[in-house]
């Protein structure tokens, strides 16, 4: 019974975040430092992951220099995430919902999202992105939006020249 219990609640979890933003699916791993290329991250620079699994993409921008905040809202991926972080400067990894990120200090946003949330993400990015800022979407496009240039991987990027 108390197995049943967990299990359900686990099961509940996931398939929350799920629809929240999308299921958990990690990026591959031969693409983090080439996505981190691609964008030119630098020292200094205020990185987010939205959505950050198990927290590698925010390790990786860290150790690069940059100041890496990572949002996720599964707490199992989130222990994952923050276990991988610790003992890593620069980064901060929320147990929190990728929504509610605000995103005005970003220089680079990551997502790996699923389809139907792109033009939540598109409007969220145009409401708080500074016209500096990239946006990355991993694997799908913001169809309606045209990127920012043409990235060597499978991922798109995105700018935002002004608020609205
Ligand atoms: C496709 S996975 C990508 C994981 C990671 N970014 C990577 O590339 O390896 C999407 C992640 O977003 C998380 N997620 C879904 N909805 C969320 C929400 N509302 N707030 C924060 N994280 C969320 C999921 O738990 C999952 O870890």
């Amino acid at each position: 019974m108390v197995f049943l219990g967990i299990f359900l609640l686990v099961a509940l979890i996931f398939m929350v975040t799920s629809i929240s933003g999308a299921p958990w699916v990690p990026a591959r791993s031969f693409d983090i430092e080439k996505l981190l290329d691609d964008v030119k991250l630098k020292k200094g620079d205020v990185f987010y992951e939205l959505g950050c699994g198990d927290g590698r993409l925010v390790k990786a921008a860290a150790a690069r220099g940059a100041q890496a905040i990572g949002y996720e809202l599964n707490p199992f991926l989130w222990v994952v995430a923050w276990l991988r972080c610790l003992g890593q400067p620069n980064t901060t990894v929320m147990l929190g919902d990728l929504w509610k990120a605000d995103l005005s200090k970003a220089d680079v946003v990551m997502a790996f999202l699923v389809p139907r949330t792109m033009p939540k993400l598109d409007r969220k990015a145009a409401t708080e992105l500074k016209p500096s800022a990239l946006l990355v979407s991993y694997i799908f496009p913001i169809v309606s939006k045209k990127t920012a240039h043409t990235s060597s991987g499978s991922w798109h990027v995105y700018r935002y020249a002004k608020k609205s």
